[in-house]
């Protein structure tokens, strides 16, 4: 049968394979920011995310996370079983950076007691809206008992990678993770964890290891996506 292309975002595309349950990702060497305003091909970019985001979800599946995460197949592929991704971004935050110290005024740095959490809806036209619960029930996007199963996940995940990071010299500033449904209805981790989706600093010198070196104009996004990659297969081994 031949594949068929059945999602194309901004840094990956979806495909169909011979088996219905599961779907082949392409990461594209592709990086965007501000919702898409700005973008540039990155050359590497897509092996390196191809690269970390499998190594964490096998990490994390290893520590008992449920995730779409099938296998990595190429350079630039890998194999994901087939949800359906509830329309929210679940964020988290350890220290305050990015949207929070604008939006409220907070120096970059400052520590949270215990981690904020935020949701976004997941819409391109509409930039991304902040929304709270009660907009998510009614706009039927998820059920309580569905955002504390994402909740409870984006807790768990938080603790194995502050761990995991920090052993390796990197603070976990924040993240943002997505969701699915599997057809048995059941919710798990979706889409990719990569320093596209989270902000990692440096434990010593505070230097950014994520995607804010490009939104920022801060250097090159390959070296230090690069540089991540290695003290994770150092620490983890893999390919
Ligand atoms: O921009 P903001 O400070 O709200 O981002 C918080 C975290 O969520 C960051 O790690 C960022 O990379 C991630 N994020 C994302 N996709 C978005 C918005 C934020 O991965 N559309």
């Amino acid at each position: 049968m031949t594949d068929k292309l059945i999602y194309s975002g901004k840094a990956k595309q979806m495909w169909t394979t011979d088996d219905e349950d599961v779907l082949r990702v392409i990461y594209m060497d592709q990086a965007t920011a501000l919702n898409g305003k700005k973008k540039d091909k990155i050359v590497g970019k897509g092996r390196l995310n191809n690269k970390i985001s499998s190594l964490i979800f096998e990490y994390l599946k290893k520590n008992g996370i449920k995730t779409h995460f099938v296998q990595k197949i190429s350079e630039t592929e890998e194999l994901v079983k087939k949800v359906k991704i509830v329309p929210l971004e679940m964020v988290t935050r350890n220290v305050a950076a990015g949207h929070f110290s604008t939006r409220f005024g907070v120096k970059e740095g400052l520590i949270f007691e215990s981690p904020v959490e935020e949701m976004y809806f997941k819409s391109d036209e509409l930039d991304d809206p902040f929304i709270n619960e009660s907009q998510t029930h009614a706009l039927k996007i998820a059920t309580h008992e569905e955002l504390n199963t994402m909740w409870e996940i984006s807790r768990k995940v938080n603790r194995l990678l502050t761990d995991l990071f920090e052993s390796i010299g990197l603070q976990l500033v924040d993240f943002k993770l997505e969701f699915g449904k599997t057809k048995e209805q059941e919710i798990i981790l979706a889409d990719e964890f990569s320093p596209d989706n989270c902000r990692l600093w440096d434990l010593k010198s505070k230097q950014h290891m994520d995607k804010d070196v490009y939104r920022r104009d801060l250097g090159s996004l390959t070296s230090v996506y690069k540089e991540v990659l290695e003290r994770l297969q150092k620490k983890l081994g893999g390919p």
